[in-house]
Parts: C-alpha cells; sequence; structure tokens
C-alpha cells in the first residue's frame, strides 16, 4: 500500500492547500482508513475510534496486544459527554487548565464507545492534544480519534513523521508531517474512577501540577518498578517490555557526576551511550546520544526516544543510559528509560548490599530468591558459578584430581557419580573436598559480588561452611515446618511421601539455620504466591534497614 506523505510543518502559507489536505486526512478516517497524525507528544496511529473495523487495523499494523486499549482524541470537554459517563467535577477543572495538552483521563465510558477501542473494558481513555493540525482534522471528521502512539509495538515511539513512515510506512494511508513533537513523551494517563484520582503512567503533564490543581493523587506501582508476575497495572500498556532498542539497555541512576562515571567504567569501546551534554566528553571510544543539559528535562524529553531508536541502525551491543531525577518531566523520562531497560537499573549513589540466602530443601528458598529479583535484586546461584569453574578452570581441576584420582575423564569430563561415591557417607573425604572447593569458588564469587550493583544475594547450601558469609552484611535462614517441606517437596519431585522425609531428614535441620543466621524468613503458607509477598515485604525491610545502618556509618 502507497502512504501518502503530507507535509503540514508550515501552517501559515497556503491557506487552501492546508485546508485541503486536513480534509483529505478526515475524509480517510471517516472512510475507516488510517492516518498518521502529529500531537504534541508524539505521533499518532489515527483511525475512527467509533468504528470497529478502523480500530481493529490499529492493532494488526502495530502488532499491539488485544488486551490494550486505546485513547480518543477529541478537540475538547464539550466532547466528554458523547464517549464518557458519570463524569466527575473534577474532569472539567483539569480539561480547562491543561486541555489542549498532555493529559489523558480515564472515565466511564459510554455505549458509543466499541469494545475494540477500549479493550473490553468499561472505561475509556480521552484527550485532547494541543496540535492545530490534529485539532483542524479530529473537528472535521467530526468523531474522536483512536490513536495509539505510532510506532510498532515494543519499540520506542515516534517523535517525528520520519519515524512513522520508518515504523509503519506502506501499511497506513496516509502520514502527516506536523513537525518533530514539542513534549516528545507520552501524556499522563490519570484515572478519574478512582478516588483519589490514580496515575496511571507519568508523561508530559507533570504530576506535580496536577497536584497543584486537584490536591493529591495515588501512584500505580507501575509506575516506578517492574512487576512482579501475578501484579495487574492500571494502564494495560504499561506491563508490557517497551521502547526497547535491540541492544540491551541499562540506566544508570544517581547524581549526573556519579552516574557519568559509573558508565564510563562499565562500558566498553562500541557501547551505546545515551548522556547528558556535560558528559559526553567522557565517552569517545562509544557511540553516543546526547539527551541535552542535565539540568533541561524540557529537551531530554524531546530527545529521549529519538536517542533510543537511533541505535538500532548501529552496531551497538549495549546500551548504557544516564536518567533525570524523578522530579517534573524526569519522572516521565525516567519510567521510558526504565522500560526500554526492562527495569535493568542501578543507582550510582546507593552501597551494595550483599545478603546470603540458606536453608533445607523445600522450605522455599526459591520463591524467597524470586522475592529478592522482584526488588530489582540480584540473585548469584553459587552452584552455577560452582559447575562455570569446574569447566573452564584446569587448576580447579586439578586440584581436585590429585586428591581424588581418576574422578575425570580423559576429555576432563568429571564423573559426579564416582565423586559423590567418593565422598558420600565418608566425612573427611567431603570435607577435603569441599576445602578444596572453596578455595577456588569464594575468590571468584567475590568476583561476582563486586560486579553487581544494589541488592546481590549468595543462594548458596554451605554459606557458612564457605566462609561466604563473611561477605555478607545479612545471613537469612529460610525455614519452615517439617511437614509442609515433606508436602512440599512431594508434590514438586513427584515423590513418595517415605522418600520426601528421608530426604528433608538427611539435611540439616531448620535449628542449625536458625542458629547460625543473623535472620529467618519462616514460610508456613500454603500458597507461594503469598509467601513471595511476604517475601519481597521481609526483604524490603530488611534492606531498607541496612541501608539506614550504612547511612549513619
Ligand atoms: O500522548 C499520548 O498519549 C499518545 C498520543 C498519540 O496521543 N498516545 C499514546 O497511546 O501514548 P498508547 O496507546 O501508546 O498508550 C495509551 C496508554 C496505554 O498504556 C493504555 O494501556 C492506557 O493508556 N489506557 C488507554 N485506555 C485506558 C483505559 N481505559 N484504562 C486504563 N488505561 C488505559
Ligand atoms: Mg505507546
Amino acid at each position: 500500500m502507497q502512504t501518502i506523505y503530507y507535509d503540514l510543518r508550515d501552517t501559515k502559507g497556503q491557506q487552501k492547500e492546508i485546508e485541503d489536505k486536513i480534509s483529505a486526512a478526515a475524509k480517510i478516517l471517516r472512510e475507516g482508513g488510517l492516518v498518521g497524525i502529529p500531537t504534541e507528544t508524539v505521533y499518532g496511529l489515527g483511525a475512527d475510534g467509533t468504528n470497529p473495523a478502523a480500530v481493529r487495523r490499529i492493532f494488526e499494523v502495530k502488532g499491539r496486544p488485544q488486551d490494550n486499549p486505546l485513547i480518543l482524541h477529541v478537540t475538547g470537554a464539550q466532547w466528554l459527554p458523547r464517549y464518557c459517563a458519570q463524569i466527575p467535577p473534577v474532569a472539567y477543572t483539569l480539561a480547562r487548565k491543561f486541555w489542549p495538552g498532555p493529559l489523558t483521563m480515564i472515565l466511564k465510558r459510554q455505549p458509543a464507545v466499541p469494545d475494540e477501542t477500549t479493550a473490553g473494558l468499561d472505561t475509556v481513555g480521552v484527550r485532547c492534544p494541543n496540535h492545530p493540525v490534529t485539532l483542524a482534522i479530529i473537528r472535521e471528521a467530526g468523531m474522536a480519534i483512536a490513536a495509539p502512539s505510532a510506532n510498532t509495538s515494543g519499540r520506542p515511539s515516534c517523535t517525528s513523521a520520519q519515524d512513522v513512515m520508518e515504523d509503519v510506512g506502506g501499511r497506513i494511508d496516509m502520514v502527516i508531517d506536523g513537525g518533530p513533537c514539542a513534549v516528545g513523551v507520552e501524556s499522563t494517563v490519570l484515572d478519574l474512577t478512582r478516588e483519589p484520582p490514580r496515575l496511571l503512567r507519568p508523561g508530559g503533564l507533570p504530576v506535580e501540577d496536577i497536584e497543584r490543581l486537584i490536591g493529591h493523587i495515588d501512584v500505580d506501582r507501575a509506575v516506578s518498578a517492574s512487576l512482579r508476575p501475578e501484579e495487574r497495572p492500571g494502564a494495560p500498556g504499561m506491563k508490557y517490555r517497551h521502547y526497547a532498542p535491540k541492544a540491551p539497555v541499562t540506566v544508570v541512576t544517581g547524581s549526573p557526576m556519579n552516574s557519568a562515571r559509573k558508565i564510563a567504567e562499565r562500558a566498553g569501546p562500541g557501547a551505546g551511550i545515551i548522556c547528558f551534554d556535560e558528559y559526553a566528553h567522557l565517552f569517545t571510544q562509544q557511540v553516543v546520544r546526547s539527551l541535552g543539559p542535565s539540568s533541561d528535562k524540557f529537551t531530554q524529553a524531546q530527545r529521549v526516544f529519538e536517542a533510543l531508536r537511533s541505535f538500532d541502525s548501529t552496531e551497538v551491543e549495549e546500551i548504557f543510559a544516564q536518567c533525570p531525577d524523578n522530579r517534573g518531566l524526569g519522572l516521565a523520562i525516567g519510567n521510558r528509560l526504565k522500560k526500554a531497560a526492562g527495569f535493568h537499573v542501578i543507582n550510582a549513589d546507593s552501597q551494595r548490599i550483599i545478603l546470603g540466602v540458606t536453608g533445607g530443601t523445600g522450605a522455599g528458598k526459591s520463591s524467597a530468591l524470586r522475592a529478592v529479583q522482584d526488588l530489582g535484586g540480584t540473585v548469584i546461584d553459587c552452584d552455577l558459578v560452582y559447575h562455570r569453574v569446574l569447566a573452564e578452570d584446569d587448576a580447579f581441576k586439578n586440584a581436585i584430581n590429585e586428591k581424588f584420582p581418576g574422578v575425570f575423564s580423559a576429555e576432563g569430563q568429571l564423573n559426579r557419580k564416582k565423586l559423590g561415591q567418593e565422598v558420600f557417607a565418608k566425612r573427611d573425604r567431603l570435607d577435603q573436598l569441599n576445602a578444596i572447593v572453596y578455595r577456588f569458588l569464594v575468590p571468584v564469587l567475590e568476583q561476582v559480588v563486586a560486579s553487581v550493583d544494589g541488592l546481590c544475594v549468595l543462594d548458596a547450601i554451605n554459606l557458612f561452611e564457605s566462609g561466604l558469609d563473611r561477605l555478607c552484611d545479612r545471613t537469612i535462614a529460610v525455614t519452615a515446618p517439617t511437614e509442609l517441606r515433606v508436602k512440599r517437596i512431594m508434590a514438586r519431585d513427584h515423590i513418595t511421601e517415605q522418600y520426601a522425609r528421608l530426604r528433608v531428614n538427611a539435611q540439616k535441620q531448620d535449628e542449625y539455620y536458625r542458629g547460625k543466621c543473623d535472620c529467618e524468613l519462616n514460610n508456613a503458607s500454603d500458597s507461594p504466591e503469598e509467601f513471595r509477598r511476604d517475601a519481597y515485604l521481609f526483604f524490603e525491610r530488611l534492606v531498607e534497614a541496612i541501608q539506614e545502618e550504612k547511612r549513619h556509618g
């Protein structure tokens, strides 16, 4: 399909020609076609929001998940009653102050809005964009335009008509070039069906501006963190990995000076860097995209998507990004960067916290470790590191071979069964093996830990015997009543009760771990999800306490 490209960057000149182009766009929309439209935030992929077939085409062209609703674009608050029900007065207060502008309000919907547009929800998002061309098109078309951001699903949003052509050119009817987007990040999405209203997506209108007008608003958890799998964000779109370039992104928060230093320390030659102007000179070997001065969030918002997109046409294999603080537009800019990074975030200001987690089989250590990851922590599986070192380090192999001749094949493969038989039931042989393992493993683990920022957790069965506990700020025993452990192992490993009891009894008992560790996380819950939530809160509190301690020396 040929996509018509209309240049309407300059709306001062040939009035007749401009009006003709606007009419042509409105006609396409009325007939169920798709038009790439400029707005002050990002470009939209517009269709008649009341036409189910047209809206379905948006989803097809974008490759957008079916459960992610679209925003209706209108020319002012006078359109609200057509599409929304039970409109609270605060909606008009907000519209008066912030429309046209980067604010989307979620309200109860009228039956006039098809399920296709709202993804079956009983609410609808509405906004009045601040762009003369698009406002003229909506007026002329005479209906609300449903428009998501014009990028193909998962890619960074489009802030120029060229971006739109790149993503969906050839698959839509028309693109209107209204110039580069003045704001650069999408609208702020505010749910007005709740009291107090809730921020679902930070955007071009800062939270502070909204709160100054209408008082406190709640903030959906999806705004600042990666959600746990069972959690549902207020805005369905917030659960998807988004805005992501092909290369993995690491966001470095903290003071600009610290984050620049941290990135300089980590980024190899050829990495992609998104940084503030002042620090660009640090990265002579890398591919640099400047966000603008660290104090100028307007420019950063305008540039953030283009910076992310631009790496896709380079060879960079990893990307590091500096990140503004959360005030004003910074919340939206940081949110887009962090989403692009799948919430892989390093805080350059924060100190490392190391926890050691241990406990017997069936107690719930895996769920506890997942909770650590939910918190953004890094889990180091010491057993995995052991096997890696064993495969790679000849000195390690030789040391074992010396004490246990014949456990390696001619190709250097460890015969685990044979080694197992050697040490099983022979306490002194096991001690000898462990001594070797710890000697080689602990220095490696120390290095691994040193490369992690923020929260780092060692998952080690022999946390104390190995001496790894000495690296830890705290050690945690995951414990559980014996009967529950037996039940869990039976279900998990499909084994008989007798065998499960044997396994539990063959291990160290909870008393041992309780006696050794600084803290205990007891898992008496029948539901792994419930325990994972408890564990999340447990670790959150523990980390806060340790941070507090470190701050006060
Ligand atoms: O600035 C913007 O808002 C741009 C321009 C084109 O207007 N549009 C935009 O649309 O960003 P989109 O579809 O990329 O993002 C809309 C977000 C999604 O996260 C979606 O889940 C959420 O708004 N949303 C839409 N309708 C909703 C509803 N009824 N309830 C909750 N969230 C909703
Ligand atoms: Mg989008």
